[in-house]
């Protein structure tokens, strides 16, 4: 069972420079509410409640201010911060103390996923005890992510960053769930000649061990990495034509903590004070 999830909020954010040299990236705008918004909504949704978000040295004052300790959500938000980007592993090394050697989740701050039988899946994937988990999507360019070949049976025969040459086209997607063996394997990695620990040489430790599963987001489901100026803007149109056709909104924390009977209709009122007159709030109203 997992129970403890980390977000990885930090990250150079050179390439949405000059956007993110006050501000970070997590902190901008997807459509009506901030990023982290939305990798936060996954853990939630896999009913992780204990929650330990990373980010950048000097930036813990912003984060702070929209999400200062989750107790209105239901949530244990609990805060480190990253000196540099070392890689994604680093998050296992930041966080071993609050990962207690239990089973823990990592999802990449900047990841968008949607779909319908999402929910489903990541309560399921909350529930492994032992190897790691990852969800694959296929994509057109997969030279810009980690990549997996998969079998006929859609068991992993291999993994790779960014490959030059085409060798599959299933996309490591940035939400992992770990067994709590992770940090001691974190331990082992060496840097790579981008000189960061690579997330895929940990997967690999697990592959070896034929402890490594995969996940399908398939046709049905979207998943966007808001990494570049495109995809980030694409995110918005995606999440802006969703809501504005259905009058639901997408990674709404407030609405996802009651549906889950994590608070009470007093802490969406809090809510709404703390957000003001905006629609979200009016969003938050038609709830109670
Ligand atoms: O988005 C999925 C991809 O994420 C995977 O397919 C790749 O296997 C994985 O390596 C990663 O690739 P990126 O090149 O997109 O990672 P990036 O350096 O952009 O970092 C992703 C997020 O994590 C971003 O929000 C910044 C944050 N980050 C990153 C690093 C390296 C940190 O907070 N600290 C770090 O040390």
């Amino acid at each position: 069972m997992i129970k403890k999830g980390i977000i990885l909020a930090g990250g150079k954010g050179t390439r949405m420079s000059p956007l993110t040299k006050a501000v970070n990236k997590q902190l901008l705008p997807i459509y009506d509410k901030p990023l982290i918004f939305y990798p936060l909504s996954i853990l939630m949704l896999a009913n992780i409640r204990d929650i330990l978000i990373i980010v950048n040295k000097g930036q813990l004052d912003q984060y702070k201010k929209i999400l200062p300790n989750g107790k209105n959500l239901g949530l244990k938000i609990r805060y480190e911060e990253q000196d540099k980007p070392r890689g994604l592993p680093d998050a296992f090394l930041i966080g071993e103390k609050f990962i207690e050697n239990k089973n823990v989740a990592l999802i990449l701050g900047d990841n968008f996923f949607y779909g319908q039988n999402l929910t489903k899946s990541l309560v399921k994937s909350s529930k492994i005890k032992n190897g790691a988990k990852i969800f694959l999507h296929k994509v057109l360019k997969p030279e810009l992510f980690g990549v997996a070949k998969v079998n006929k049976n859609k068991k992993i025969i291999s993994i790779k960053e960014k490959p030059k040459k085409f060798f599959s086209d299933y996309a490591i997607t940035g939400l992992y769930f770990f067994d709590k063996n992770v940090v001691k394997f974190a331990k082992t990695l060496k840097k790579s000649l981008r000189g960061e620990l690579e997330i895929v040489d940990l997967l690999n430790i697990y592959k070896k061990r034929n402890a490594l599963n995969a996940d399908f987001i398939g046709r049905g489901g979207a998943w966007l990495d808001t990494g570049t100026m495109e995809d980030y803007y694409k995110t918005i149109s995606f999440v802006s034509a969703i809501e504005n056709r259905q009058g639901l909104k997408i990674a709404c924390l407030e609405e996802i903590a009651l549906s889950k009977k994590w608070v009470k209709k007093k802490n969406i009122n809090q809510a709404i004070k703390f957000y003001g007159n905006c629609d979200y709030s009016k969003y938050l109203k038609k709830l109670i």
